[in-house]
């Protein structure tokens, strides 16, 4: 890239070329150039409405917008020469323009400004990018619920504080992350909405003196609402902050997903394989098989974390309107999309491929003692209060401790041992499959409960 020229766009007042270091360090062509195609579509939606207020003739219209899409055409083919002393996208398109179709493409400016048209560029980028990104959600949603499915009846230890507290469904356990999705996906939805409103028209920050109509460039760019206020229009980042906090709690749901798969991968849980081509191997210790991508989403969760960070602190003391430190928007912006997106496309390849190790997670789900809440609710069905039955099976786990017996294991005398209200028919609540049917309601893991909120989860995903 040259950076020796003075920029034409503004260099009318200007009586020395700007240093060059200077105009590099000021520049954002490297990073805002992946915005041309909106800044296109911008432009073109702008031409056409300058023509209906009778601002450009029709045969200027048609001039520009014939420049613009082969400019397009240029920028995909990668013959485009992005040029660092024209700072950034938006002038780098417009002189390109005016070298291909001359005069005319100065006049496509009027009307607007580089602060309006920046804020609407990244507005329609974030549009397109939020669709992939809930695209990407449902996907990864889709292939939790036929896991779900699948295991329903698969059994784990469920775990409170990492111990083993009681047994649940594998299923469940899963449908658990597709909550937490649930929940991403509405959020990205919401914040689409105030993504979803137009700046076009704020020009640099008190609106224009042509007669635009606002009404036509929000329709032809398929945006809610135009925005209310110049000032506002120029200055607010406030969408590209809410999409930092979205992704952000996203992420940190996949970064808890992840740490799950990486324990659950390890040799001392061995409760799930994850395929080879998920996961690479150590340069010195050949047996090791590491969950690179579970460990590398929960690294990157940082990153998006910070882009939040970054962009809080940018906006926090800029009084209105447009200041130059919006152009520091951009990358931590990307960033979080693009990290977002990547993950939630490595999660949504990789979950339908998990196995689980059924017998290793029944075995450990046998072994913590995980009936112990179901014997005492067996002794409060008997008359005791539940106080008293905890005791009772406080006592219980403590023999079954220094036996090496599980609550199962244990003869009925041995159990009566603790209470004399204990009868044969205890060793029904005992087992693993009695504990989890058992808790059948709404939201429960029993497995019918669990195929339930498959089905009511795949009515959700239908509705989308
Ligand atoms: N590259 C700038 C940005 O990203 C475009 C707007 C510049 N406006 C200006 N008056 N310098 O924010």
């Amino acid at each position: 890239m040259s950076s020796e020229k003075t920029n034409q766009s503004w260099g009318g007042r200007f009586s020395e070329p700007v240093d060059a270091f200077v105009a590099r360090f000021t520049a954002s062509v490297d990073f805002d150039k992946r915005l041309y195609r909106h800044d296109i579509m911008g432009s073109i939606a702008h031409a056409t409405m300058l023509e209906q207020a009778g601002v450009l003739t029709a045969a200027e219209r048609d001039a520009i917008i014939d420049g613009l899409t082969q400019i397009q055409a240029e920028i995909e083919a990668g013959q485009f020469d992005w040029r660092v002393d024209l700072e950034d996208v938006h002038m780098n398109i417009e002189a390109r323009l005016t070298d291909r179709i001359g005069i005319t493409g100065k006049k496509l400016h009027t009307g607007r400004s580089r602060n309006d048209q920046v804020a609407t560029d990244i507005r329609l980028w974030l549009r397109d990018e939020i669709d992939v990104i809930l695209g990407e959600i449902s996907r990864l949603q889709e292939g939790l619920l036929a896991q779900a499915e699948q295991h329903a009846e698969v059994i784990m230890p469920g775990f409170t504080h990492l111990q083993t507290a009681q047994p649940v469904s594998f299923g469940h356990h899963l449908l658990a992350w597709f909550e937490m999705l649930s929940r991403d996906y509405e959020r990205l939805v919401d914040c689409r909405k105030r993504v979803n409103r137009m700046p076009l028209g704020s020009a640099a920050l008190a609106g224009t003196t042509y007669p635009i109509q606002r009404e036509i460039t929000c329709r032809l760019l398929g945006f809610e609402a135009i925005g209310g206020n110049s000032l506002d229009g120029v200055s607010d980042r406030d969408f590209a902050i809410e999409f930092c906090a979205a992704a952000s709690l996203a992420m940190m749901h996949l970064s808890r997903f992840s740490e799950e798969l990486v324990l659950w991968t390890s040799a001392q849980f061995n409760f799930i394989e994850l395929p080879d081509r998920f996961c690479t191997g150590s340069s010195i210790m050949p047996q090791k098989k590491n969950p690179d991508v579970p460990e590398l989403v929960r690294g990157k969760s940082g990153r998006v974390f910070g882009a939040l960070t970054g962009l809080l602190t940018l906006m926090k003391g800029q009084p209105l309107a447009y200041n130059k430190d919006n152009q520091e928007d951009k990358e931590p912006l990307f960033d979080a999309a693009d990290t977002l997106h990547d993950s939630l496309r490595a999660f949504a390849d990789m979950v339908p491929a998990i196995r689980p190790r059924v017998e290793v997670m029944r075995e450990a789900a046998r072994r913590g003692f995980s009936t112990a809440t179901d014997l005492a609710d067996y002794l409060v069905r008997k008359g005791l209060p539940f106080r008293d039955c905890h005791e009772i099976v406080g006592h219980a786990v403590k023999y079954g401790v220094q036996t090496g017996k599980d609550l199962a294991e244990m003869s009925l005398d041995e159990l009566r041992q603790f209470s004399d209200q204990i009868d044969a028919d205890v060793f029904a609540v005992l087992t693993l499959e009695g504990s989890v049917n058992a808790r059948d309601h709404i939201g429960g893991t029993a497995p019918a409960q669990v195929r339930a909120a498959v089905a009511r989860g795949r009515e959700l995903l239908a509705a989308r």
